[in-house]
């Protein structure tokens, strides 16, 4: 008899899935249309869970797991996750590291550039035919010789750091601490940071230590010719404040792959011109979403094994 495995959400990709299939019984929690009976009628059987960073695995469902071993998370963020919970109980937990750095770099790279560039409000003029009409597109801003204040120098900032690099950025950083073998400056204090930054990128992990770290006074630091750029998690700004810097014209614009409530996007944003959007795609290639249901496969069937993880948190 095969053993139950849980999937959480619907990002894996077919060929990920159908290998899955082959080897548990996957109850597809996303297709059910009373996932909270399944779970009751189940929670004997399930044995592994791939979860998904937009549903929460709490500590009331790792306890209603009797017999859980593995939480095989689709992607490197795992605040999603009562990890005390999970430790607590001697379960396993694994993540999608390395393989959606550079992905998710491009994003916030992307985002810097479509804001300072106002690519969207561009391809928007030329579409609803102003370029003919002859009126002016607005300018945008040079890159050259600015400055991105990091939050957050893990392997993603890092990515990101060499890629603003490339586009002749100056860079800083913060963080809990100044890392070894980092060469750019560290910077302690977030407000000062943001003073000195034109955009401020956010790379840190989502939780109980970043939660709110970007609220009004880290924004009047950045300036009305500051950018905001969050490729981390919702949580990590307060987003209440972030509308009303925006509305209130106290940072130029923001440019925004995390929401605090996924996929509610605060309404005043809509509208925004200097605002770019993205719904939380930081990791969507085919190419990287391949290879993340790939490690998550490659480790559930190592716990199976009895082989060592390929890529644990613990
Ligand atoms: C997700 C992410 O992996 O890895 C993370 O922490 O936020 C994303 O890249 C992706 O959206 C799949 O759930």
């Amino acid at each position: 008899m095969k053993r139950a495995l849980l999937v959480m959400g619907n990002q894996i990709l077919p060929a990920e899935l159908s290998t899955l299939q082959d080897h548990f019984d996957v109850i597809e929690l996303w297709r059910e249309q009373d996932p909270e009976a399944v779970l009751q009628a189940r929670r004997n059987d399930i044995v592994a869970i791939v979860s998904i960073y937009y549903m929460p695995v709490s500590k009331t469902l790792i306890e209603a797991l009797p017999n859980l071993e593995i939480i095989a998370q689709f992607a490197v963020g795992t605040d999603n996750i009562d990890l005390e919970a999970a430790k607590a109980r001697g379960i396993a937990v694994t993540n999608t590291p390395d393989v959606l750095t550079d992905d998710t770099a491009d994003t916030a790279l992307s985002l810097l550039l479509t804001l300072s560039r106002r690519i969207c409000e561009s391809d928007m003029f030329v579409r609803v035919h102003k370029w003919r009409l002859n009126s002016a597109m607005p300018l945008g801003r040079t890159l050259t010789g600015k400055t991105a204040g990091i939050v957050g120098m893990g392997r993603i900032g890092q990515a990101i750091a060499k890629r603003c690099a490339a586009f002749g950025l100056k860079i800083l950083y913060h963080g809990p601490r100044k890392k070894d073998g980092i060469s750019y400056r560290f910077q302690p204090d977030l407000k000062a940071m943001a003073e000195e930054s034109d955009y401020l990128i956010l790379a840190c992990p989502g939780g109980a230590a970043t939660r709110h770290m970007v609220h009004a006074p880290i924004l009047e630091a950045l300036g009305p010719d500051g950018y905001l750029i969050n490729v981390a998690r919702g949580s990590v700004v307060h987003e209440e404040d972030l509308v009303n810097a925006l509305v209130n014209k106290k940072i130029a614009g923001a440019g925004l792959d995390v929401y605090a409530v996924e996929p509610n996007v605060p309404k005043e944003l809509i509208t925004m011109d200097n605002v770019v959007l993205l719904p939380h795609t930081g990791s969507a290639t085919v190419e990287t979403r391949t290879i993340m249901g790939g490690l998550v496969v490659a480790n559930l069937l190592a716990h199976f094994r009895g082989d060592p993880l390929l890529t644990p948190v613990f």
